[in-house]
Order: C-alpha cells, then structure tokens, then sequence
C-alpha cells in the first residue's frame, strides 16, 4: 500500500480539511503494514495558480506542515514534504499534459467553478491543475488517495491518464489509484450556507471551524451556525432537503464516530438547541489539542523547515526512480 496525499496552502486548515482529509491520513499512516509508506505533501505548485502573495505563501505551508504534525502526522513514519522541492512532480506534469486530453480538462467542475466568469483571465496552470495533481500521486505509484469528495473528478482523471499513458507507450508504468472517501462526511459544508462547501477561501470566518479557532470561537460558531426551525427527524432519511441540519449531523456522527442515524435517534423530536451544545463539546475535545500543540510548533519554524526539506530528499529518491522509467518510456535519450 502506498498513499499519496496533498493539501494547498491556501488560507488555514478547517474542519473540512480534518474530517475530510487530515483525520484519514493519520489513521491510515498509523494503520500502514511493513513495508507500506506514506507521502504527504504540501501543494505550494497547486497554490500559485491563482493570485498570491509571496510571503503569505511561505507563512501558511510553514503552517500547515505544523498543522499536519500537530494532527498526528509523524515525519518519521511518513514522508512530509512541500510539493515544490520535488521538481519530478512538475516535470511529470510536463509529460502527462501531452497524455490528457483537452476535452477531459473541459470537464472538470473545480476549473469552471474557480475561474468563474472570467476564464479568459485564469491562469493556465488553473486549467492544467488537474494533471499537476495527476503527476503528485503517479509519481509516487500512489495505490490509495485518501481525500473528501470535492477531489473525486480529480482523482477519476488520474486514473484516465495513468491508463492511456500506459496504453499508448505499451508498458505498464503507472498504477491508476484508489481514491479513499469517509462514507459519513464525504462533504463538510459552510456554517451559513448548507448548499457551499466549507473552503479557506469563503470571505465569512462564519462559514467555517479552523483548526486554530479557540475553545471560545467554536462555540460561538456553532451557537450562531445556520439551521432550520424543524424539529429532528428520528432517522437520517428525514434530513432530505435540510442541508444544514444535514451537516450539522453528519459533523457530529463523524466527531463521535457514529451514524447519522444514531445521532437523529438520539436528538428526534428535539430542535438544534438541543444538538448544538453537544456538538461544539465534541468539537472542542477533538481540536483543542491539536491547536495547543500547533501553537508550540509554529514557534520552531527552523524545525519545520528542516522536516520539510528531510522530507523532500526521501520523496525525490522515490520520484526520480519513476521519472527515469518514464524517459525510458517516452523515447529520451539517456545523458
Ligand atoms: P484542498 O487543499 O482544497 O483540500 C485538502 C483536502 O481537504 C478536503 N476538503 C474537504 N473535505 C470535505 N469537506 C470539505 N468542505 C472539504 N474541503 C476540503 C479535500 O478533498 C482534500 O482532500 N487539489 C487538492 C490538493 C492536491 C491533492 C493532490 C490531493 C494537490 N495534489 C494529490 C490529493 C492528491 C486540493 O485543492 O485540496
């Protein structure tokens, strides 16, 4: 089993993050047999296709590698590193962008979403994101990708061009990956709008629980989160057409380690006064020393920059084998 993940350093790491993405990642790295192994990475290649600020960039993938320790991700178990000290994902990249073919890249909803009604002004790297993602988890001959939902159409498109990649050099090079989506919260949606997903990029604080928020902050957030003046259904089915009762649900289910029908079960018949203080508790156990130790690591950069760049030079070892099988493949010639 090898895994293969990636998060951008956009903004800072939300409850979607966490029970979406960081939270299996951790399981998984703890749950890996001998000889498995873990790469997780931090997409600052991804995060320059839209406009960005130097500095604020090199703050939050410093910030978010303390993150992913605080969270429970050991470097010595898995392989930490920033995307852009492995120069074999962009150079990949290259290769598998002469694979993809324009009318999969039309397809995909996260571009037409992000460039909205300006695609003329997008970035193309923000058009080719989908096969710099492609080459993050190849180059690793990733066998499982644990993400949330949002990354399903991504993750489908990796697999297309690991296989006409291989179809078309006849070889059997690439090994189209798994994606690893949580059943309960496959999406974690905004606290003010149940149809948005929670992101780092929703302008409202509101929207969304960071992993940094204090104690006080989270349950302020959930006291004023949207809901509707409908009482709980007893099961899950009842939620139909209730996105925001939904998610609220499918937080607490996933935080208590429980369906969504236990926890309607539990509260039926009872409006959100009743869910939402359990609910901030549940949420306050689970990340409140995450953030404690956060803190501590944010006030050692140089050490996070040194596991970053250790990282780094274990992911390359790995990438550069991959690459000069692909040169082999393509038809380069050797120096
Ligand atoms: P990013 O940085 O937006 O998000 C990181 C991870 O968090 C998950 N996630 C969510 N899950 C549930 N509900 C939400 N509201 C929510 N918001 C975010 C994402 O699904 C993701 O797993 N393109 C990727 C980064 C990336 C990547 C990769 C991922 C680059 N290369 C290779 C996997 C493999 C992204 O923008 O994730």
């Amino acid at each position: 089993m090898r895994i293969v993940s990636g998060i951008q350093p956009t903004g800072r790491l939300h409850l979607g993050n966490w029970l979406g993405a960081i939270r299996n990642w951790v399981r998984m790295q703890n749950a890996l047999e001998p000889g498995g192994q873990a790469f997780f990475f931090i997409a600052d290649l991804h995060a320059i296709t839209v406009p960005h600020d130097p500095a604020e960039l090199r703050r939050a993938t410093r910030e978010i590698a303390a993150a992913l320790i605080a969270a429970g991700i050991d470097p010595q178990r898995s392989v930490l590193f920033n995307q852009a000290q492995v120069a074999e994902h962009a150079e990949l990249a290259w290769v598998l962008s002469c694979t993809a073919r324009m009318g999969w890249l039309n397809r995909m909803t996260q571009f037409k979403e992000k460039s909205g009604k300006d695609r003329e002004g997008a970035s193309v790297g923000l058009f080719t994101y989908p096969v710099l993602q492609a080459a993050d988890v190849l180059v690793y001959k990733a066998t499982h990708v644990p993400v949330g939902e949002d990354q399903k159409q991504h993750l489908e498109l990796a697999r297309d061009i690991a296989i006409k990649f291989n179809t078309d050099m006849g070889v059997e090079l690439f090994v189209p990956p798994e994606p690893i989506i949580p059943p309960e919260t496959p999406r974690i949606r905004s606290l003010r709008d149940g149809t948005a997903k929670m992101s780092k990029s929703d302008p409202s604080d509101q929207s969304r629980i960071n992993l940094t928020d204090t104690p006080d902050a989270i349950r302020q957030k959930i006291r004023r989160a949207k809901t509707d003046p409908e009482p709980l259904p007893a099961a899950a089915a009842g939620l139909e057409g209730r996105p925001e009762a939904q998610n609220l649900v499918g937080i607490l289910a996933a935080l208590t380690g429980r369906s969504a029908d236990s926890v309607c079960a539990e509260f039926a018949g009872q409006g959100f006064a009743a869910l939402k203080p359990v609910l901030a508790d549940a949420l306050v156990a689970e990340l409140a020393p995450v953030s404690e130790r956060l803190r501590m690591l944010l006030a050692e950069p140089e050490r996070i920059d040194a596991v970053l760049a250790e990282g780094a030079a274990r992911a390359r070892a790995v990438a550069a084998r991959t690459l000069a099988e692909v040169h082999a493949a393509v038809g380069f010639l050797k120096p």
